[in-house]
């Protein structure tokens, strides 16, 4: 038993879409959420400049006190995950893994596309996992920059013409390749689902990590005997969507579960946006957390 929170980060809204999922799985556990908003996009970003961002939000969520970190951010997983994992003595969740296991498994013809930033792309780790788990599958992948900051400008965009448009522009030559699966290998990508979805045509399977990492958290917690006392006993169900954020506080371990969000930028702002995704944020805290102020090497 162990009612500290789970810390989660990503660039920015991204990684929301896996914190649904874990609230959905988890409801008993408690969780910290840091959107980098201030700071995003990250996958235009150098490797240098991701990891050195990933290591202060890193020692952001050591300082906090969490159980066990999500990085919510598949940029964040392929340039820094190793390390950050070697530095804690807490069990760290990324999302390639989970996303590319999900993808070999529902593949019938053994191709499989992956789209994600630029630095996710050019790092080929997702060719790389992929290989390891099946070496007989071919990867076709596409770096989409855009679709960042589209995800990032609120629900007004995320199934706007202009969306669509560049998604068509993105998605045109991996139509070409016969791919069956496409992993969204940006948490920010299920934002733009249905675009993506529209884009890549009749008969592809998009994979988006977040259901898998939910219950590779579970899973951690569950190996370690770190779950929180409260937990409901409905959490072995299905995941589903979750219901209103009801979270109030800074993470001070005290139960009932609950939320506590932070961005590097505007939380009104941030509080908006958490809301299209999480449900309801009215009774919601929203911190601002400067991020800059964290040492960005890892202990
Ligand atoms: N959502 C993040 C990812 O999964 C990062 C997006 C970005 O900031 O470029 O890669």
């Amino acid at each position: 038993m162990n009612d500290r929170p789970i810390g989660v980060f990503d660039s920015g809204l991204g990684g929301l879409t896996v914190l649904k999922e874990i609230i959905g799985l988890l409801p008993g556990e408690s969780v910290v959420y840091f959107g980098d908003c201030g700071r995003a996009p990250y996958g235009i970003k150098s490797p240098e400049t991701i990891r050195r961002y990933t290591f202060q939000n890193t020692r952001f969520f050591i300082e906090t006190g969490v159980k066990l970190l999500v990085i919510a951010c598949n940029t964040s997983s392929a340039h820094a995950y190793g390390p950050v994992s070697a530095a804690l003595d807490f069990p760290v969740v990324e999302v390639i893994r989970p996303g590319s296991a999900a993808a070999v498994r529902a593949t019938k013809n053994k191709k499989i596309g992956v789209i994600g930033t630029a630095a996710t792309i050019t790092s080929r780790v997702y060719e790389r996992v992929i290989a390891e788990m099946d070496p007989s599958i071919e990867v076709y992948s596409k770096a989409c920059p855009l679709f960042v900051p589209i995800a990032e400008e609120g629900p007004d965009w995320w199934a706007h013409e202009a969306a669509r448009i560049i998604a068509g522009e993105y998605l045109a030559d991996l139509r070409e390749t016969g791919i069956d699966c496409l992993v969204l290998g940006c948490t920010h990508y299920p934002l733009l689902e249905e675009v993506i979805r529209g884009a890549a045509g009749g008969g592809i399977t998009l994979i988006s990590s977040a259901r898998a990492v939910a219950a590779e958290v579970r899973c951690a917690l569950d190996s370690r005997g770190l779950r929180a006392a409260a937990e409901p006993v409905k959490n072995t169900g299905p995941v589903e969507s979750t219901g209103p954020v009801k979270n109030t506080g800074p993470a001070d371990n005290a139960a009932p579960p609950k939320v506590s969000l932070y961005t590097s930028d505007s939380p009104e702002r941030f509080r908006t946006l958490c809301g299209s995704i999480l449900g309801a944020t009215d009774g919601a805290d929203v911190y601002t957390l400067d991020i800059e102020k964290y040492e960005s090497r890892l202990p």
